[in-house]
């Protein structure tokens, strides 16, 4: 990469598929930015109120906010996401953080088929809902079963909007961690991209 030129990275993937730790870690192998999207819908949701009206006003201070990681905001997130008003208000800051001199890496749901569909990178992580309820229950604990209720339950939502709804790019490098160490899908994240360099 030249430096000060756009490179852009697009990760999707279903709810504790690891796509947020492997973003950070990409973006700290090569030097990029890193924009977690997931913050935007969840901060939308709590703000309260009208979403649209929330999403339009979105502030760096709301995504600074210590109560968006919970399950319960990551349900709300959803379902305010899937309002088609709410997302086109999330367009542009998503597109100009993606295409900000010298790199970037997004990871969300639509980001290689929406967002960013011009993409140097797009990975598809991804592994089973029960592998992913259960490394969700290891951070949240409570009833094992009620999590993998609720990681089907939101990828329902998410893969079954009529807007953005969440599903590989047809360019898009597939990582499925189910049988995979954080490591080997880390390394495995890096080699794509290198490859694209
Ligand atoms: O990645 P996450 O769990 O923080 O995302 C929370 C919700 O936000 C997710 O269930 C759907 C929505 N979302 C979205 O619709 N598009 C994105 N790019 C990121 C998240």
């Amino acid at each position: 990469m030249v430096a000060g030129l756009s490179f852009t990275v697009a990760i999707d993937g279903p709810a504790a598929a690891g796509k947020g730790t492997i973003a950070r870690a990409v973006a700290a192998h090569f030097g990029f930015a890193h924009l977690d999207t997931g913050l935007l819908y969840r901060a939308v949701a709590a703000r309260g109120g009208d979403p649209v009206a929330a999403a339009r006003a979105l502030t760096a201070a709301d995504l600074a906010r210590d109560d968006l990681r919970s399950l319960a905001a990551g349900q709300a997130a959803s379902r305010v996401a899937a309002i088609p008003e709410v997302r086109a208000a999330l367009v542009a800051f998503q597109r100009t953080f993606a295409r900000q001199p010298g790199g970037a890496v997004l990871d969300g749901r639509d980001i290689g088929t929406v967002i960013c569909p011009t993409a140097e990178v797009k990975l598809y992580v991804t592994a089973s809902p029960e592998v992913r309820a259960h490394r969700r229950w290891l951070e949240v604990g409570g009833d094992e079963a009620a999590v993998l209720a609720e990681v089907r339950e939101r990828d329902a939502r998410d893969m079954g909007r009529a807007d953005a709804p969440l599903r590989a790019a047809a360019d898009a490098v597939v990582i499925d961690t189910s049988e995979m160490s954080i490591e080997a899908a880390v390394l495995a994240a890096i080699t794509a991209v290198e490859a694209r360099r």
